[in-house]
């Protein structure tokens, strides 16, 4: 089976909920994150630091697991058949991906001179997503092919939604206090 099978309303929530690990990494990296800083403080050339306090080894550890964990749990509540298609190393390359993709653009904001928590919109938005996409298309292209390159409906989908959801949940953990900035 694969996204063919599927109306293009159903592949649209079908694509959301593939890419779900990858959506809860960041979120739950938030939930167990801000203990031991990746870079462990040290400083770049240029004189900021290589990452900032921002990305920590429990945010990495805790989101991948945390994402494949509730992903899974997500994907199988809701929709189990697609779980047919969907193996440990998928959840594992959408959710570390997700955190893969966060860590670097936070490296290209501390070589512009942005501060933790400072605003980068476009980059923020996508460069979890972008990541995923990218192992997935590294590692199981063969999947990424059949569920999310499939004519322009997936791509499209997760394109247009992936900053309002992006935007949504943040709104959601900076009201209930577990983020520092709704962005
Ligand atoms: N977090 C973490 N480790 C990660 C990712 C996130 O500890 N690998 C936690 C940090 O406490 C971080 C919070 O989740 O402050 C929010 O994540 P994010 O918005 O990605 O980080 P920022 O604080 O905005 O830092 P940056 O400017 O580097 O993106
Ligand atoms: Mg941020």
């Amino acid at each position: 089976m694969n996204l063919e099978s599927y109306s293009i309303l159903e592949s649209m929530f079908v694509v959301l909920l593939i890419m779900s690990p990858a959506y809860l990494a960041n979120t739950i990296a938030v939930l167990t994150g801000g203990k031991y800083p990746i870079d462990q403080g040290k400083l770049h050339s240029d004189g900021n630091r290589i990452l900032g306090d921002g990305k920590t080894w429990s945010g990495l550890i805790g989101g991948t697991i945390g994402g494949m964990l509730v992903g899974y749990g997500v994907i199988v509540f809701i929709h189990e058949y697609i779980m047919e298609s969907l193996d440990i190393s998928i959840l594992f390359l959408l959710s570390f991906g997700a955190l893969l993709g966060d860590i670097t653009a936070s490296f290209y904001k501390r070589r512009q001179n942005l501060q933790r928590g400072d605003k980068f919109p476009l980059l923020d938005m996508y460069d979890f997503i972008f990541m995923s996409l990218l192992l997935c298309f590294i590692f199981e292209r063969v999947w990424l092919l059949s569920w999310i390159l499939d004519g322009w409906v997936p791509l499209f989908t997760i394109l247009v939604l992936t900053p309002f959801l992006h935007r949504g949940v943040n709104i959601i953990g900076y009201k209930i206090g577990v983020k520092n900035e709704p962005w």
